[in-house]
């Protein structure tokens, strides 16, 4: 068994890009890029069976592999496989393609989706060794996440609907967009509603029954129904966590999910600080937690009911695990695949923080946040030891993992530092309420959430150094830090950020997801919508910019020459602002990096010069 596993996760690992195994004959379909060209080989245990040299055939553009709208799925008869790419300008059937069209400007779905346009589904029919572009695709949607419905003769696929201009669709899961159906003879059917939001169609073994996630819901739909439309709700909206209770569903579900007998589904999610692994089963719609040890467990697959998870916790770096679904009243018995090769050796500790009365938010009232402090167990020399405050965006919650790379990285400096992440109030795992209560108070419940933990924690710990706080943030976290040093200058001794928010009222006009900026202050977004002195004045007045004067700590700043999401410009703004009075500011700049700086040598460089910022002014 673990050999098996083993061979399948290195097959993940490797064929990160885009692959998918048909599920009966082992076949593994991989697209792969070569000297510019884009090519699918179908493989087998003997080798390479089939090559077909994509971009030679002209029948589409670049093909997509993204985690948005990409997908590689095999039909039952393991004859075809379909996939979704960029549409061949010259096929355009709605507008005569001219020598004076040239230059005409093509929308694309922003951030980390550039130059991805316009998708259509293709199909590789391996019988007669043919690729072929779908027709009958809705003219006001793009098509992804596409998959065979049962029997092969039709494909189901979510369509996000690009009319009146398309927004940015990474991280937004409220982007509205639509289930359909579409046959191979091009007649289409929508299978959900209309002005929702849906994604992560799968489809259970036995073909009866597709789940996807709806908004915060995760919907039942029964395909062979009479009655069209048939669907449940198989798990709803969590508003206010009961403790220790599921919180909601707050990530994509992974490719494969269902359980053999069709019957459960597993699946990862935020709860508290922390992520961990449910299982919900479609009779009873009970949601049982699968996890026996405190951290992070993210599934990766199940496949015939064993299942492959990655765990992690401020002690252990990412591991893999496997274990069988657990039949009823049964604890899985999970076997860690290989032990890790080092193991860290920190105290941590969670803390829950109830916000005082005059910071309770009066529309969303009694809701309580949290952190954890992870420190050195081992103080070296120095009887007090410096706290580095880590604050992520909203509405996600991937600090661990960038915390475990800082440590694997700089592991002898972080002896020295203690960590601190903090879950202000509209983090993801503490149900819909919690996030709600952001909406129009970014800039002041949020920092003020975060100040909170943080004072509590030096008045409770006396062997944190009050004197040596830094802060350190990206996106909406970095908004946050820059807050943090220009509203508590006294508190703060160094600052680091990663494409923060400076001025959202400037920001307004670049972003790829400006509906965002009028909700995030709590003003309604219409596509049609004009700028009014108002609505800047709002942006403006909850920005860290307001307060770029009264910062006196060192500010390290990262940007990303190709952000979409927020522009380089933002920091820019603050360093002249902070160059201009002499305050001191250091700016690194990646030309070719866009809002994650994921690059891997963008990321090293990153870390480094965070750590030696921060040794340096703590
Ligand atoms: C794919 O086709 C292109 C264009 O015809 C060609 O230049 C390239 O060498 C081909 N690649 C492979 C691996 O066959
Ligand atoms: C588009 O058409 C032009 C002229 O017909 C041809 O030269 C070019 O190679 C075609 N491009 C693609 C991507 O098919
Ligand atoms: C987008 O397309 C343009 C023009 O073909 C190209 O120069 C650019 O590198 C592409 N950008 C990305 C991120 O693929
Ligand atoms: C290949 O086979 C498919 C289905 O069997 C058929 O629809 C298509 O026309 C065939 N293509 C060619 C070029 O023969
Ligand atoms: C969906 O929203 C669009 C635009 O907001 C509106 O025109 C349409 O009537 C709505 N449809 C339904 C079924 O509510
Ligand atoms: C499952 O684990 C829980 C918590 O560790 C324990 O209380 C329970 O007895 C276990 N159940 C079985 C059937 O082993």
């Amino acid at each position: 068994m673990q050999k098996c596993t083993r061979a399948c996760f290195v097959s993940l690992l490797l064929f990160r890009s885009l692959s998918g195994l048909s599920p009966t004959r082992g076949l593994r379909a991989v697209v792969r890029e070569t000297g510019g060209h884009q090519l699918l080989e179908i493989w087998d245990g003997q080798g390479l069976r089939k090559c077909f040299n994509l971009t030679a055939l002209k029948k589409h553009g670049q093909v997509y592999d993204d985690a948005q709208f990409g997908c590689l799925s095999w039909s039952e008869c393991e004859n075809k496989l379909l996939y979704v790419a960029e549409k061949n300008k010259n096929t355009s059937t709605e507008t005569q393609d001219r020598e004076s069209d040239r230059s005409v400007y093509r929308e694309d779905w922003g951030e980390a989706l550039t130059n991805k346009s316009s998708p259509v589904i293709c199909v590789v029919n391996l019988q007669n060794d043919t690729v072929g572009v779908l027709q009958g695709v809705p003219t006001d949607v793009s098509p992804g996440q596409a998959l065979w419905a049962p029997g092969s003769q039709s494909v189901i696929f979510v369509g996000w609907y690009h009319e009146p201009f398309r927004l940015g669709l990474k991280f937004c899961s409220n982007r509205r967009s639509a289930l359909f159906k579409l046959d191979l003879d091009g007649h289409c059917e929508r299978l959900s509603g209309d002005n929702l939001s849906v994604s992560c169609p799968r489809l259970s073994p036995d073909g009866s029954t597709l789940i996807y996630l709806q908004g915060k819901t995760c919907v039942l739909f029964m395909l062979n129904s009479l009655t069209s439309s048939e669907t449940s709700t198989l798990l709803d909206v969590v508003n206010k966590p009961q403790p220790g209770e599921f919180a909601g569903v707050y990530e994509a579900l992974p490719s494969s999910c269902w359980s053999a007998d069709s019957q459960r589904v597993v699946f990862s999610s935020a709860r508290r600080n922390w992520r961990d692994l449910f299982m919900v089963d479609r009779r009873s719609k009970k949601v049982t937690s699968l996890s026996d040890i405190y951290g992070s467990w993210k599934l990766v697959t199940v496949q015939r009911d064993l299942m492959v998870v990655c765990c992690s916790s401020p002690n252990t770096p990412p591991t893999l695990r496997v274990g069988f679904l657990p039949s009823a009243g049964e604890n899985v018995t999970w076997r860690t695949l290989q032990q890790p090769a080092l193991t860290f050796d920190f105290l941590w500790k969670i803390l829950d923080v109830e916000p005082p009365p005059e910071e309770d938010n009066t529309q969303y009232s009694g809701l309580d946040f949290g952190a954890i402090l992870v420190k050195p167990s081992r103080a070296l020399h120095e009887a007090r030891i410096p706290l580095v405050v880590f604050i992520h965006g909203p509405h996600w919650c991937s600090w661990l993992k960038s915390l475990m790379v800082c440590c694997n990285l700089v592991f002898p400096v972080s002896l020295f530092l203690s960590f601190y992440p903090v879950n202000y109030r509209g983090s993801t795992g503490f149900g819909q309420n919690s996030i709600l209560s952001l909406i129009g108070r970014i800039g002041s419940q949020d920092v003020k959430d975060v100040q909170r933990a943080v004072v509590t924690t030096l008045q409770n710990d006396l062997t944190l150094d009050p004197k040596r706080v830094a802060v350190f943030g990206g996106s909406h976290g970095g908004f946050l830090s820059c807050h943090l040093v220009g509203q508590y200058p006294e508190f703060y001794r160094a600052c680091a950020v990663r494409n923060p928010v400076i001025n959202a009222a400037t920001l307004s006009g670049t972003s790829d997801i400006v509906d965002w900026r009028y909700t995030s202050v709590g003003l309604q977004y219409s596509y049609d919508q004009i700028p009014t002195a108002e609505a800047l004045a709002a942006m403006l007045e909850r920005s860290p910019i307001t307060h770029a004067a009264q910062i006196t700590a060192p500010v390290l700043l990262m940007l990303g020459g190709r952000d979409r999401r927020v522009s380089p410009h933002q920091g820019l703004e603050l360093y002249k602002a902070l160059k201009s009075r002499a305050s001191p500011v250091r700016l690194l700049w990646f030309p070719e990096d866009g809002h994650s700086l994921s690059r891997v040598d963008t990321q090293a460089d990153c870390f480094l010069n965070t750590v030696l910022w921060l040794y340096q002014h703590l």
